[in-house]
């Protein structure tokens, strides 16, 4: 006997080419084990560190163990894209999303997002200029600031830029110490703290490692770091506030992922009107900076100084089941199966939304 056909096929790509390849292979293996088989025909493909899409049908355990290589199933393509011909529905009725759950370069900028406005299927998440705005700090700070968001001070610019002039308009604009950081990156990979103009070298000589821009901020003295989760598209709502205690100087990309000793507050100790404050600071960032779908919005709160400071949105926040996203909207009354059925809708929804707006002849 078959199986009674499935109304939505969510086709899952995860691993990806950056640095959080391995928090990806984390995430789709958690929302693998979460979603709804009944409802959903899920059909997970892997691309690999060297960019190799794969129709593999890995096992959980395996997909989320990034220290063994993926399984290439018998229709693996090298090195073309036709594993994306999955996003066909296996029949008329189907209606087919895809959830890209990639971080960082190659996955959360927009590249992959063109991909899949080509291909003419819902995706979950910020289109194109969303999602390339939110991956550059430079202009996303250009932007937000525009909306009335307030930010820390900063100077951007290329690599061909940082001559002394530079970095004595850093120390004079600025002062000390200062965060550097490559404009399009995430993980905290290649941020540094400086302290003087030597360590302004090295930390511009680290940043331009990963991306041709970067971005030098004030730092933020004595910063707590607060995040909400945002989700929807016309209405955006905001999620109660969470709060990261890094255990290193900074929350670096250790911290972040290889000792795990930082620790997450949910929600965070902070006066109630501060927390209302920022919700709706993020909900306004959020429509600024051309989100859709889900959002992880992340603030410094300078409590003796100039209160919540917008420092970046993540358009595809980790998403395992202990990550910040899915924790912030689980204490706020949706469990993490409801939230991934909450942005297969808001994908489809969107995705019909602009299909209304005639743009192509
Ligand atoms: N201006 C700043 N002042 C104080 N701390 C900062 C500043 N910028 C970054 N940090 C620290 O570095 C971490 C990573 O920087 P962030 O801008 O969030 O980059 P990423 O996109 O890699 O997460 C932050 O979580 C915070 O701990
Ligand atoms: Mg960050």
């Amino acid at each position: 006997m078959s199986e009674a056909p499935k109304p939505v096929r969510i086709v899952l790509l995860y691993g990806g080419q950056s640095a959080e390849h391995e928090v990806s292979r984390i995430s789709a293996a958690s929302v693998l084990k979460a979603i709804d088989t009944s409802r959903y025909d899920v059909v997970p493909v892997a691309i690999t560190p060297d960019g190799r899409w794969l129709r593999s049908d890995a096992t959980l355990e395996l997909m989320a163990d990034a220290t063994r290589p993926l399984p290439e199933s018998l229709d693996a393509s090298g090195t073309d894209l036709a594993p994306l011909a999955s996003i066909a529905p296996a029949h008329p009725d189907q209606q087919v999303v895809v959830l890209p759950i990639l971080h960082g370069p190659r996955g959360e900028d927009g590249t992959v997002q063109g991909l899949l406005e080509l291909a003419d299927v819902a995706y979950v998440g910020a289109g194109v200029l969303g999602s390339a705005l939110n991956m550059d700090k430079a202009t996303a700070k250009v932007v937000a600031r525009a909306a009335g968001i307030p930010v820390c001070r900063w100077i951007s610019a290329r690599d061909s830029e940082l001559d002394d002039a530079f970095v004595a308009r850093v120390g004079s604009e600025l002062g000390w110490p200062v965060f550097v950081k490559p404009s399009n990156m995430g993980s905290s990979v290649g941020v540094t703290k400086a302290d003087d103009p030597a360590g302004l070298r090295a930390a511009l000589a680290e940043a331009v490692k990963y991306d041709e821009w970067v971005v030098v901020e004030e730092a933020v003295v004595g910063a707590r770091e607060l995040e909400v989760g945002v989700m929807g598209n016309e209405e955006p709502r905001a999620s109660v506030v969470g709060e990261i205690i890094p255990t290193h100087e900074f929350y670096d990309y250790e911290d972040k992922y290889v000792d795990g000793t930082s620790q997450m507050v949910i929600p965070a100790d902070v006066p109630g009107e501060v927390a209302a404050e920022m919700r709706a600071l993020a909900v306004r960032v959020y429509r600024a900076l051309r989100c859709d779908g889900l959002s992880r919005v992340d603030f410094f709160y300078e409590a003796d100084g100039r209160g919540l400071l917008f420092n970046e949105i993540n358009t595809m926040p980790g998403f395992t089941k202990y990550s910040m996203f899915p924790s912030l909207w689980d204490a706020s009354g949706l469990p993490y199966a409801e939230l991934i059925d909450e942005l297969v809708r808001l994908a489809l929804a969107r995705h019909q939304h602009r299909a209304s707006h005639r743009r192509l002849r």
